[in-house]
């Protein structure tokens, strides 16, 4: 099949790259020219793992392309898919589908016999709809069908959630988009993948509800872990011991700083805002996002709690992404942590792997650093924000040795408080004594 991909961001180039590594023929459309540059030159905008190495195998085979301009593949494409972002819209919390909505148009000139329009991007019950009719009323000569199929990757694992998801969502309103989808998929259907095939609303929904259900699982439990502080019982084994029930399930289970992210915040905020304009609000989920935005920025009084009052002190940051194995700064945990952590008067050297470019255009009066030692150099307190896998492993007493005072906040639970503390440290972590 012939594929065109408006949008290579992390979904577009991820879906693009594993479409074209299924065996079709993708072409990635970008508005950014130097990020289609990059691509031509054997480069890669973002960081994922596995992804340079799939999109270099596909672009040798001949099956991957890269373009500024979407003529010549939606002309040629079976499907065009649309992945471009849905920020929220400044202001109200709306999904901004301005995006979309001019890819649309843009699609709707190039159209040249049937053509499936998938919407990759997340939207908004209804926004199909909309796209639909807008693409009639500007080209109503053209035969195409509008259908809704939300991604689910996650970044840092992209690769593998697209080759093998737990199920693929597939909203149709025209029946002659189902052997389309069916033959994107197919080699999906021979592991045996669920394809849920759906109306276009309740596809669209199925993305909102998935998210929203998760980030409140996340808040569910970093509930609890304040609990567990002010009750003395210990979050990490009440994780494990309601995520052995098969109800509930043990992933997501994990007590942090609050959950952030290029999708997390914005998505629950635009299903309140839809469910809020359909008389049928989510109250769960609005709680879930004003216990959420209440907890990132919380965080810094759980450094002053350990290490005293923060003025003219120097803390040290390790981990500045929304998580480990991504580049991605949106809505990070760090971004209401750090600025926090200096209006207590505190003096910020960070580090982070693969976060850093990105962060020193979002964080004000940051020292970054080389490596998670030279954060250590001097601070009177450590924080750990984002768990990557290299500050698992930290050699405690060489960073100890390091540091003015020995404070250790661990915010994702990695270290155990008894190994920690035994080598002198003052240690807090998340729902833990
Ligand atoms: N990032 C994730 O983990 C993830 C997971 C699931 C779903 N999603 C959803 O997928 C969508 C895309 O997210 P993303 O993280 O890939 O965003 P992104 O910002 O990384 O990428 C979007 C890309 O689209 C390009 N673009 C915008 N308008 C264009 C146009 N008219 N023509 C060509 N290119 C255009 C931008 O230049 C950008 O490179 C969003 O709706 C998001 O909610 C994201």
């Amino acid at each position: 099949m012939h594929v065109a991909m408006i949008g290579t961001g992390y979904v577009g180039l991820v879906s693009g790259a594993c479409f074209a590594d299924f065996g079709h023929q993708v072409t990635c459309i970008d508005k950014d020219a130097s990020k289609i540059e990059r691509l031509r030159a054997g480069g890669i905008p973002i960081f994922e793992p596995g992804l340079e190495a799939l999109v270099a195998q596909n672009v040798r085979a001949g099956r991957l392309s890269f373009d500024t301009e979407a003529a010549a593949s939606v002309k040629a494409a079976d499907a065009v898919f649309i992945a471009v972002g849905t920020p929220s819209r400044r202001g109200d919390g709306h999904a901004d589908l301005s995006y979309v909505y001019a890819a649309a148009e843009e699609i709707a000139d190039l159209l040249d016999g049937f053509t499936v329009i998938v919407t990759k991007s997340t939207v908004p019950v209804g926004t199909g709809d909309e796209i639909e009719r807008r693409i009639r009323a500007r080209r109503p000569d053209a035969d195409f069908a509008v259908v809704s199929n939300p991604e689910f990757l996650r970044e840092g694992a992209a690769i593998e959630d697209f080759k093998r998801p737990d199920r693929v969502v597939v909203g149709i309103e025209d029946e002659r988009a189902r052997p389309v989808m069916s033959e994107l998929y197919r080699p999906l259907y021979l592991n045996e993948t669920p394809i849920v095939f759906t109306g276009r609303r309740t596809s669209e929904l199925i993305k909102y509800a998935a998210n929203a259900f998760l980030a409140m699982k996340i808040t569910f439990i970093n509930e609890m872990a304040d609990l567990c502080e002010a009750v003395g019982a210990d979050v990490q084994q009440v994780a494990k011991g309601i995520g052995l029930d098969k109800r509930i399930g043990n992933k997501f289970l994990n007590a942090g700083p609050g959950y952030g992210g290029s999708c997390f915040p914005k998505d629950t905020l635009a299903l309140v805002r839809t469910a809020t304009d359909a008389g049928s609000p989510v109250r769960l989920i609005e709680t879930t996002v004003a216990v959420n935005d209440a907890r990132k920025k919380a965080m810094a009084t759980k450094v002053s709690a350990v290490s005293g009052d923060l003025k003219g002190k120097t803390v040290g940051v390790l981990g500045l992404t929304f998580k480990p194995n991504t580049d991605d700064m949106r809505d990070a945990p760090s971004l209401d942590i750090i600025p926090a952590l200096q209006a207590q008067g505190a003096r910020v050297q960070a580090f982070d792997p693969e976060g850093t470019h990105e962060a020193q255009a979002l964080l004000k009066d940051v020292e970054f650093r080389a490596d998670p030692y030279a954060v250590a150099q001097g601070a009177d307190a450590l924080v750990i924000i984002t768990e990557w896998d290299q500050f698992r492993a930290l050699d405690l007493d060489r960073v100890k040795s390091l540091m003015a005072q020995p404070v250790l906040v661990d915010l994702r639970n990695i270290y155990s408080p008894e190994d920690v503390r035994s080598r002198g440290f003052r240690y807090s972590s998340i729902g833990r004594a």
